[in-house]
């Protein structure tokens, strides 16, 4: 009933050739499919066309400087009273880098293991001794990767963090379809599916019931960062102490380009509200338009650590976001019940982007921060954001490997 309202009877198309248990757990992953995303695929529900874009002022490094000291006393005031949280995004599928298993369980050292979830933790460890206190920590995993990332945790003893302060939730998964809109199966007993993107998070977290976690410690601000940069500064005092003193409803830490060029999503403001321009998206004349004293307006990139005042974010989970879609090369098994992997292509992922949630809210500070002492993410192989290219930056930074 359900499936025929949708247009998905095929997923049972292998029903009569299933073991006892193969049927129940292939009806138990239907029950607690989300079909949204399939009908807002089948209504071509896509992102709107982009608003009017226009620069949004960063604080820079100067300013930054020259108030520090005000704002990490206001950003270390709010730590000690427990009113800031971490959440560390570790759903992805980190396919560029090509391993196996979570990203974050990745040894990125030389001599000695240093594995990235111990250099997040590492980092937040310093937050820990400043503010004399250990911060809550949420991590959000995915199906993929939750079990593998909890043992992780558990093995390593959480790295010397409180356990109690931690916790896991899992993001909501998406499933995938065919080019004309059906869900596509991966084994005759289950649906091919992937997270929701990194966008997904509070829905996520809301749903995992850790709204009463942050309700009852009365956390007012959610620090969410990449498992990927391994220079990533978690709950920087003096960040948090200038988005307070701002009043701005979130803050985006962000680097100055190295050129124009730099294939890097920019801080701007879409419609008068902050929101995130794509590389590929900018003209040439926005790389290079420059403001009364010949700096260039829109030269701040984001790293993915941003800073959300929560009541906002309650206010935005009631809106619908955006949904992309992305056309990918998807395992599948055909209608003999063979396993086909494609070449070219074949089907649709979808996912919800966190810059979606930043153009939720009425506002947000860009907060600039050195590259070279936040900014390492280990994103592909070899090349450009590399294994190679972060190892050299923590060298520089005194990270013995
Ligand atoms: P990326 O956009 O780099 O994606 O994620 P990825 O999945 O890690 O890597 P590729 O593109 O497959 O190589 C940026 C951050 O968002 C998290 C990632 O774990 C990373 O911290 N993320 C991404 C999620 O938590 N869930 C998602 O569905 C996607």
């Amino acid at each position: 009933m359900l499936l025929s309202s949708k247009g998905q009877e095929h997923l049972l198309q292998f029903y009569d050739q299933l073991s006892e248990e193969e049927r129940d757990s292939l009806i138990h992953e239907i029950l607690s499919t989300d079909f949204s995303y399939v009908t807002r695929f089948s209504e071509k529900d896509t992102p709107p066309c982009r608003g009017e874009i226009a620069p949004l002022h960063a604080m820079r490094i100067e300013e930054i400087r020259s108030r520090e000291e005000a704002l990490r006393a206001e950003g270390l005031e709010a730590l000690r009273a427990g009113q800031i949280a971490a959440v560390l995004l570790a759903g992805g599928m980190g396919t560029r880098l090509g391993i196996s298993g979570p990203k974050g369980c990745f040894d990125i050292g030389l001599t000695r293991p240093v594995y990235i979830f111990q250099r997040l933790i590492e980092n937040l460890m310093i937050r820990v001794r400043e503010c004399g206190r250990f911060i809550r920590l949420f991590i959000m995993t995915s199906d993929v990767n939750d079990r593998e990332t909890q043992d992780f945790f558990r093995a390593h003893d959480y790295f010397g963090y409180d356990p109690s302060f931690i916790y896991f939730f899992r993001q909501d998964m998406a499933p995938a379809v065919s080019e004309d809109g059906h869900i596509l199966l991966k084994s005759r007993s289950s649906m091919a599916s992937s997270p929701n993107g990194n966008g997904g998070w509070f829905l996520s977290l809301q749903r995992a019931g850790l709204m009463d976690v942050i309700e009852k410690d009365g956390i007012r601000f959610l620090n969410v960062f990449a498992v990927d940069n391994v220079l990533q500064s978690i709950c920087d005092p003096v960040f948090i102490g200038a988005v307070l003193k701002s009043g701005c409803a979130s803050g985006s830490k962000v680097v100055k380009k190295t050129s124009p060029e730099e294939k890097v999503g920019v801080m701007c403001l879409e419609d008068g509200r902050p929101s995130v321009i794509e590389y590929y998206e900018m003209t040439d004349e926005m790389r290079y338009r420059t403001d009364a004293e010949g700096r260039r307006v829109y030269d701040y990139g984001v790293i993915l650590n941003y800073l959300f005042r929560v009541p906002d974010l309650m206010r935005a989970s009631g809106m619908k976001l955006p949904l992309h879609f992305a056309n990918k090369k998807i395992p599948f098994v055909d209608s003999e019940g063979r396993l086909v992997t494609p070449d070219q292509p074949n089907g649709w992922k979808f996912e919800y982007f966190i810059f979606d949630i930043l153009k939720a809210l009425d506002s947000c500070l860009p907060f600039e921060v050195e590259r070279e002492r936040e900014f390492a993410p280990v994103k592909n192989a070899s090349g450009q954001d590399s294994v190679e290219t972060a190892r050299a930056l923590l060298i520089k930074n005194g990270i013995e490997l």
